[in-house]
């Protein structure tokens, strides 16, 4: 017979775009999770920075609004030591906030046997160090840590580039185009819209950071690319990343940039006119092999598959030593919260039956040992 295992899930960011789409995701697979996979996942406890719910049987994914109690920091911590008590379900915190001081405690919560399953790139971005030792401890403590979602939203790009490495298959480059804001924004300048229009269109639709700044600036784009080299197997730093912003304005005049921006109008016609005479598309890509690291802009033929790419896919070469006549290329929605949301679930259920496996194991240990 198929015993439930119970998972207790800490969400944060629990109202935010993808948190949003997470419990409406979780809240449709909750009971066919249940009767599928024997994972009998329970909200444990949820919170952003306006308020903190937590209930012992599990919060209704959809109806948080009753159980918020407003958010202090040491009740977050009260919170997560209730549910790390001796004899608790094992517990997997999901991260769906950008926040930096978060990602500084996921060392502690993984030494702890806290499962993290995040969309927050900041921690895989930071020092190599830092990336090295998260992956240290999940190891050492039989902890899961799954951040697939953090490039390519719900395409599977980080798993496979695992695969690669864990069965010896070194990769020799990587080539993507992964930032939705960018693409949407190059899109619309080849349909010739002046760059401050499609700057502003992509601000009022959603696809830009909260300071779209960080987006022509390419800050985004690096972070991603750090994570993807990374996993790839180069053990590179942020400084080692060769930028070329998608705007000099952005870049050198963090303040009053948008004051600027009537110039780069006159440039990106420029640009497109050139592109559209040579039969050529601006593309922003961002690359890695053993010599260097690259983000930036570059012109490529029309037809050329990242040329081609619609505004809000992703796509991603990804050249090894056993595959380089033809490589392999993997692509797909690359943002937004209900591809996000989905990409997270499949993290969570990966996470949740190795924490079950885990939690298995240890209780036949144990009745073998009484
Ligand atoms: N949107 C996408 O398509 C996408 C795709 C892949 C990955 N991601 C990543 O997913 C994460 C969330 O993105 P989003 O678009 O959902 O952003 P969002 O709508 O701004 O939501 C962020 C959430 O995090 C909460 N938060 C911030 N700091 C916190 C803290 N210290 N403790 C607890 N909660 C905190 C916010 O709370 P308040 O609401 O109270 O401020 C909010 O609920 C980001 O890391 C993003 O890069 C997003």
């Amino acid at each position: 017979m198929l015993h439930d295992s119970r998972i207790d899930l800490l969400l944060l960011g629990a109202r935010g775009r993808v948190g949003s789409a997470f419990r409406e995701r979780l809240a449709a697979r909750q009971a066919a999770l249940r009767r599928e996979a024997g994972l009998d996942l329970r909200l444990r406890a949820a919170w952003d920075r306006r308020g903190l719910a937590e209930a012992s049987e599990g919060l209704p994914p959809l109806a948080l609004e009753a159980h918020l109690d407003v958010f202090d920091a040491t009740a977050l911590e009260a919170a997560i030591a209730v549910v790390t008590a001796p004899g608790s379900a094992p517990c997997l915190l999901i991260d769906c906030s950008a926040c930096p001081a978060v990602a500084d405690r996921y060392p502690d919560w993984l030494a702890r046997g806290i499962g993290i399953v995040t969309a927050n790139k900041g921690a895989n971005a930071r020092e190599l160090d830092f990336y090295r030792r998260l992956g240290r401890i999940a190891r050492q403590t039989g902890t899961p840590y799954r951040f697939e979602t953090t490039v390519g939203a719900a395409i599977p790009l980080l798993g496979p580039l695992r695969d690669l490495a864990l069965r010896g298959e070194r990769v020799r480059a990587v080539q993507g185009v992964l930032s939705g804001s960018l693409g949407f924004l190059l899109e619309r300048l080849h349909a010739g819209a002046a760059f401050s229009t499609a700057l502003a269109e992509a601000e009022r639709l959603g696809y830009t950071e909260p300071d779209p700044g960080e987006d022509l600036r390419a800050a985004d784009l690096v972070r991603k690319l750090l994570v993807l080299a990374r996993e790839a197997g180069f053990g590179i730093e942020a400084g080692a990343v060769e930028v070329t912003p998608f705007s000099a304005a952005a870049a050198a005049h963090r303040a009053d940039w948008r004051e600027r921006l009537a110039a780069e109008d006159a440039l990106w016609a420029q640009r497109i006119a050139a592109a559209r005479a040579a039969g050529q598309r601006w593309v922003m890509l961002a690359e890695v092999d053993a010599d260097a690291a690259r983000v930036g802009l570059r012109l490529l033929p029309q037809d050329h598959p990242f040329a081609r790419l619609p505004a809000g896919q992703n796509l991603v070469r990804i050249e090894t030593e056993l595959q380089q006549e033809r490589p392999l290329w993997l692509g797909g929605p690359g943002a937004g919260p209900a591809v996000t949301a989905a990409g997270l679930l499949s993290d969570v259920i990966a996470a949740a039956e190795a924490l079950a496996g885990r939690a298995q194991a240890e209780s036949k240990r144990r009745s073998v040992a009484a």
